[in-house]
């Protein structure tokens, strides 16, 4: 296969009529199902203790997706002791034979993309493209870790005469995977993928917003014949379950994909070894951004538009990767915001289920609530300078939020500074390229960061001084494919190797080096 030996799944390309009938038939039959009931699965039984989580879909405030139990702490303890139970069998069950799952779970997953992808769009109110990059970014989370995983199964062999070295590798224990709403079903998958490749057993805890599609997931592995209490599931309220499946004894590994708020107190909790805990803990936790691209005098501005724009509004600004500040030099300015005026103003804001939407709503009320309060008391110089509002159809309870540029925000403005997980962007103005670096820089966030520049001088100075986990030139700065551009900050974006990277896994893993004397 291409690009370095890993094939991505490809995009659905629904210019072609058949795949927007299979997404539309996947749609109507997703739209009979709404409102079923979910149970948690602890060690392969269902178990349904109360239907306190209700999803509901963002883009009408209203319709239920589906009911799912809010697991008790109770239940968190009895999901940690199915997975330790079920530790030593999964340890033993040999690399390749684990990877086979994991391969058939993204087979499994292939059969069922249309739907999965059309439970994403109810489920968190992503357009058409956005959830169908999700399932195919699951996919290749599976086979890529399995991938990974093969290759480091080989271990490392050193022989001098009369000495036989073998560095290999095993896994920790047990993993709880606390996810993000924002890829449903891609980030959940990717953590846990990582972590069963290399042996671990798993507690799956999706977030509040998106229980039904990681009870999808839970299924894709069961019928992937996953044996009992591998995996386990446990929707509910991170506020009431996180902190006792964070700080149990027999937890090793904690994979973290979320707010910055939530991840440095996992990060805190973790780092405690009480009483009967042999081990310390692993932590992951990939958080926040506030994600600047740079628009140098020389750039080509259709380009910087079109990547700003992407950036900015795709998924309604809700990617950790998106542009939340567009750094523009001054000889450019006056054109760049003309032309992305024009551009805003074109945007199509829907119900994620039209096929034509490009932005849809933001996840819930609260985050709609958030977002309305940041951009309260703007300072004086602060000016929208560009919006858009929502088509007619869309209902009146739906959790929507017009796109909107900022200008004359400078960079110690909170609208520069704070993540504001919505379509939101700042723009800021600065008279050198070197000002655009050191503005782009001054944030405490390290995760992505974009340039469109046709100096290779100024390209050159990005590559080398841009804090940022990944630095993206002359395009936008979301959309990391697995294994092309395995993704991750650093500061407080997060603490980790970088995910569908070929460093993820051996976080997972504990290196053993056996010697014989020979
Ligand atoms: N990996 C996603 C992207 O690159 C963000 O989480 O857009």
């Amino acid at each position: 296969p291409p690009h370095g030996g890993f094939a991505n799944e490809p995009l659905t390309d629904f210019a072609i009529a058949e795949n927007r009938e299979a997404m539309l038939a996947a749609l109507a039959q997703v739209e009979e199902q709404l409102g079923g009931e979910y149970s948690l699965v602890i060690n392969g039984r269902s178990v349904q203790p109360n239907l306190n989580l209700v999803s509901r879909d963002p883009a009408d405030g209203v319709t239920i997706i589906g009911k799912a139990p809010a697991a008790t702490p109770r239940d968190a303890a009895d999901a940690v002791d199915a997975a330790k139970k079920a530790f030593p069998g999964w340890m033993r069950t040999g690399a390749q034979h684990r990877c086979e799952y994991l391969e058939l779970a993204a087979e499994g997953m292939k059969h069922r993309r249309f739907e999965l992808a059309a439970w994403i769009v109810r489920e968190v109110g992503k357009p058409w493209g956005e959830a169908d990059a999700d399932v195919a970014e699951a996919i290749d989370f599976l086979n890529y870790y399995a991938q990974q995983m093969r290759t480091l199964a080989e271990g490392r062999v050193v022989d001098v005469p009369g000495e036989h070295n073998v560095l290999s590798y095993r896994p920790r224990g047990v993993a709880v995977v606390i996810a993000p709403w924002n890829f449903p079903l891609a980030i959940l998958t990717g953590m846990t993928a990582a972590a069963l490749a290399t042996g671990n057993t798993v507690v799956m805890k999706p977030a509040e917003q998106s229980p039904v599609v990681g009870a999808l997931l839970m299924d894709v592995l069961r019928d992937a014949g996953i044996p009992d209490g591998v995996v386990n599931y446990l929707p509910g309220d991170g506020e009431l379950i996180g902190p006792p499946l964070v700080t149990n004894p027999d937890v090793s590994i904690v994979a973290f994909t979320g707010s910055r708020e939530v991840g440095l107190a996992i990060n805190a909790e973790a780092a405690k070894t009480p009483a009967g805990q042999d081990h310390v803990k692993t932590v992951i936790a990939e958080m926040g951004g506030k994600n600047a691209i740079l628009v140098d005098n020389d750039a080509d501005l259709d380009e910087a538009v079109l990547g700003v724009l992407h950036s900015a509004f795709d998924y309604a600004g809700q990617k950790c990767s998106a542009c939340s500040r567009a750094i523009v030099l001054s000889e450019a300015y006056d054109d760049f915001m003309k032309r992305l005026k024009g551009a805003v103003a074109s945007l199509q804001v829907g119900l994620p289920k039209d096929p034509g939407t490009q932005v849809g709503p933001v996840i819930d009320a609260t985050s709609q609530a958030r977002i309305a309060k940041a951009l309260k008391n703007l300072g004086e110089e602060v000016e929208l300078a560009a919006t858009v509002e929502p088509g007619a159809d869309v209902p009146a309870k739906g959790h929507y939020v017009n796109p909107q540029v900022y200008a004359g925000v400078s960079q110690d403005d909170p609208l520069a500074n704070e993540e504001l997980f919505g379509p939101v962007l700042a723009v800021i103005k600065v008279k050198t390229f070197a000002e655009a670096i050191e503005k782009a820089n001054a944030t405490d966030y390290a995760l992505t960061a974009g340039v469109f520049s046709r100096s290779p001088e100024n390209l050159a100075t990005a590559r080398r001084e841009l804090i940022a986990g990944n630095i993206y030139l002359n395009r936008g700065c979301t959309g990391a494919l697995v294994n092309r551009q395995p993704f991750g900050g650093f500061k407080l974006s997060g603490v980790g190797s970088k995910a569908g990277g070929p460093d993820y896994l051996l976080q997972f893993l504990v290196p053993v080096n056996v010697t014989e004397n020979t």
